[in-house]
């Protein structure tokens, strides 16, 4: 079943989106050369404290790792598809991007978005990884209206990926959100005909999250239990924004 959300109800998670998008805004001044995804960590966990949030990911139990994430954020250099884990070990070069991931639950609503940036200088390839990733989002943004389907939204993001060369990764997927930080529907970045397709209602909250390698999308998990890879070792976005369909279109709840 995909709750449909009050309008009261819409406004606590439209202040979780808020604060999602202020943590990562904060965030973007700080991912530099020399920067460790730690340093980034430790100023999320404060921001997240210091606003009366509890984080989303940190102790989240995850069936297929079997243990609990340790982390506010998820930091993924690289090939590093998702789920990547904070680290004083890993400092940022120029010529890397990371996808930065982070949740918070405020007043029992949840608020989940991702950004992917470049630091330095990158080729041109990467530049435009990031900006068909982006760009799939915001087509698929825009479908999330009362009376189109699941569909519509997973299949505008699989085609402006794949037509301009690029592979969708399929082994992680978007989601509900609400009073979880993971409700139905599940929302592959393709189209899933062995998935339901729901009509999509006002006061239902996607979080739309493609997540696209330049190289194969065959992905594998690291040692950690945690850490997905593009297998081939080629680079991998991920942006993410959590929609609420209205009777007025999509509205972003994870930007002003
Ligand atoms: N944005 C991801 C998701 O919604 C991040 C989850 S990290 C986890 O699934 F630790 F919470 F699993
Ligand atoms: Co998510």
């Amino acid at each position: 079943m995909i709750v449909r959300r009050s309008a009261a109800e819409l406004e606590k998670l439209r202040r979780s989106g808020l604060l999602v998008y202020e943590i990562l805004q904060k965030l973007k001044p700080m991912v530099m050369e020399g920067a460790t995804t730690q340093d980034l960590e430790v100023a999320a966990e404060k921001m997240i404290t210091d606003a009366g949030a509890k984080p989303a990911f940190k102790g989240y139990y995850s069936q297929a790792a079997g243990t609990k994430y340790p982390y506010v954020l998820c930091t993924s250099v690289n090939e590093e598809v998702v789920h990547g884990m904070p680290s004083v070990k890993r400092r940022l070069r120029a010529g890397d991007i990371v996808s930065i991931d982070t949740g918070v639950q405020l007043n029992g609503y949840y608020g989940d978005s991702a950004i992917t940036i470049a630091i330095g200088e990158v080729n041109d390839s990467v530049k435009r990884l990031l900006k068909v990733t982006e760009e799939s989002l915001e087509l698929a943004i825009d479908r999330v209206r009362a009376g189109n389907r699941l569909f519509d939204v997973c299949g505008t993001v699989e085609k402006h990926v794949v037509s301009n060369g690029f592979s969708i990764v399929r082994e992680f997927v978007g989601h509900g959100i609400g009073t979880s930080l993971h409700e139905e529907p599940q929302i592959p970045n393709y189209v899933d005909r062995r998935g339901e397709n729901p009509r999509l209602k006002p006061g239902m909250v996607l979080a739309i999250e493609p997540m696209v390698n330049a190289g194969k999308p065959d992905t594998t998990v690291l040692g950690d239990k945690w850490t997905a890879v593009a297998k081939d070792g080629s680079y991998s976005a991920h942006f993410e924004h959590m929609v609420a369909v209205t009777d007025n279109g999509p509205w972003v709840l994870t930007r002003p």
